[in-house]
């Protein structure tokens, strides 16, 4: 599941170009027993299952034992929802581990004891914490100094300053009838900042006007 989004694109491009070094581990690696169990019944009779604390602990440690980590973060619908600020400060850090829970969710000790942070990424619940995982990842790698060609591009993203960004366009300037608003045709720089800036904050009031009360 991690594999696609860590091996294409601009997430691959960064890892090429050695901005940034991600890397997967399955917890089964982590087990004694001859089945590599990873999972158990819940105390108390619930239905589902529970990632058990082993092999969660020992992997954890071994990887604090070769590093120096900022954050250890639990995927979880529980946590605080993931953000742009949250990415933002996030690509600032040297070295984080995201562990995906699965199943009915991990052991609470874990959560009690092993980890610094937990991040939702929205009031759904995912089958598991994989694809939370990769969508922190992709938005804390993306703007990473020099992984973006253009610099600039990361930081006119929708949301960098609580503003939704405002429409683009490309050639051919009119097609079906339909035409590219004519302010980006004038060359007057000046003006398509204004316009832009003003497409902004119409479309955050319209669209997003929770944005503006932040
Ligand atoms: N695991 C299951 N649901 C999740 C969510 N909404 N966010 C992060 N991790 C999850």
């Amino acid at each position: 599941m991690l594999d696609g989004p860590f091996s294409e694109s601009i997430i691959k491009r960064a890892q090429d170009k050695g901005l940034v070094e991600i890397h997967t581990h399955d917890l089964r690696d982590w087990t004694t027993d001859v089945r590599k169990t990873v999972d158990d019944y819940p105390y108390g009779g619930e239905a589902g299952m529970v990632m058990m604390i082993e092999p969660i602990y020992r992997c954890i440690e071994e990887l604090k034992s070769q590093r120096d980590y900022d954050e250890i973060i639990y995927t979880s619908p529980d946590g605080k929802t993931h953000n742009q600020v949250q990415a933002n400060h996030l690509s600032t850090m040297k070295n984080i581990i995201i562990l995906c829970g699965h199943y009915k969710g991990v052991d609470h000790r874990v959560r009690e004891n092993l980890i610094t942070m937990e991040i939702s990424i929205g009031d759904y619940v995912l089958t598991g914490g994989e694809l939370a995982a990769a969508i922190i990842t992709d938005s804390v790698v993306r703007i990473i100094p020099g992984c973006i060609g253009d610099e600039a591009s990361a930081l006119s993203d929708s949301f960098q300053d609580n503003l939704l960004a405002p429409p683009v366009y490309t050639r051919p300037s009119e097609f079906n009838g339909w035409g590219v608003p004519p302010v980006l045709l004038s060359g007057n720089f000046a003006e398509i900042d204004k316009w832009k800036d003003a497409q902004s904050i119409e479309r955050t009031q319209r669209l997003r006007p929770d944005l503006m009360e932040e």
